[in-house]
């Protein structure tokens, strides 16, 4: 948690709570609450749930998931039991609880792992093998949940570093997404030309939550050679609005010129998540490729 007093927290809250502020600016606010953390700010994102900006709410579970805090356990398990909310906004929700890593959540994630939302389902089923892997482990496994790219992520890798192996793990529809992952978050840290096409060969996996995470992982490997996978994926309409959006910013994240170009193609999609990921995504392209220190420096704007 960073010292920050609470009026100043507030006025971030506001900049995030203000629907006629741009997507990307709100974005920024919400990264600067995750940095700080602390209960004002998770009842500044809380607040946010009223929302219509889908992608906004799902990024406010992704981030109390982020922030490691049970405080933040009350207001996620609200989102996850409001039919009312998007099951991509569900999904997060659902995935913050496994980050968090709260063993008495079992019973909650077991309600909700035959949800009718299948992203919904998919992410509890997920998020129960966590805990239960929390729970088994030795204590020196444990330092396994945090990845290299200082993410929480909603499984372990995997052991294995045998690319063929990892592959077919990858791929076989007969074993659990949570082996699935953890094959995937091992590919991911091996970083090579083979493990890059091996994650892409994952967008042709028959879950969407299991399609969305292989974007999401090229967007925290920020490397060129995943590109042509997620501009075709962002390109294809048929594909499942929440796994474009995860390529949207991915692409920006990775924010070559390439990447700027289709990302600009795409702020009048006619889906709102996937404009919305385009805008933001070109906003954090531009930070990638300016001099700015920090990504989320809403804090500073506000206090200064
Ligand atoms: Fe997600
Ligand atoms: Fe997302």
């Amino acid at each position: 948690m960073v010292n920050v007093s609470d009026d100043a927290v507030k006025g971030v809250g506001k900049v995030l709570n203000d629907p006629n502020r741009p997507m990307k600016e709100r974005f920024r606010a919400l990264f600067a609450l995750r940095n700080i953390g602390g209960q004002t700010a998770i009842n500044c994102i809380n607040e946010c749930f009223t929302d219509e900006s889908v992608l906004l709410k799902h990024e406010l579970a992704y981030c109390l998931g982020q922030m490691q805090d049970k405080n933040a356990i009350p207001v996620l398990i609200n989102i996850l039991e409001d039919k009312n909310q998007d099951p991509i906004v569900r999904h997060e929700a659902g995935e913050a609880l496994g980050a968090i890593g709260d063993t008495d959540l079992q019973s909650l994630l077991e309600k909700y792992q035959n949800d009718p939302a299948v992203e919904v389902a998919e992410t509890c089923q997920i998020a129960l093998q966590r805990l239960k892997w929390l729970k088994d482990e030795s204590i020196n496994d444990k330092s396994l949940s945090k990845s290299l790219y200082n993410s929480i992520d909603p499984a372990p890798p995997s052991k294995e570093v045998d690319i063929e192996e990892l592959t077919k793990t990858l791929l076989d529809e007969n074993k659990s997404l949570f082996e699935r992952y953890r094959a995937m978050f091992s590919l991911r840290n091996l970083q090579t030309t083979e493990s890059i096409h091996a994650l892409a060969k994952g967008f042709q996996a028959s879950s969407a939550l299991f399609r969305h995470e292989v974007a999401f992982v090229f967007g925290q490997m920020q490397d060129e050679r995943s590109v042509p996978a997620l501009i075709q994926t962002l390109e294809d309409k048929d594909e499942h609005e929440m796994v474009r959006h995860e390529a949207a910013e991915a692409l920006g994240s990775i924010g070559t010129e390439d990447c700027t170009k289709v990302l600009k193609m795409y702020l009048e999609d006619p889906r709102p998540v996937v404009r919305e990921s385009c805008e933001v995504a070109l906003d954090m392209s531009e930070y990638e490729n300016s001099p700015e220190f920090q990504y989320a420096n809403t804090l500073l704007t506000v206090t200064s």
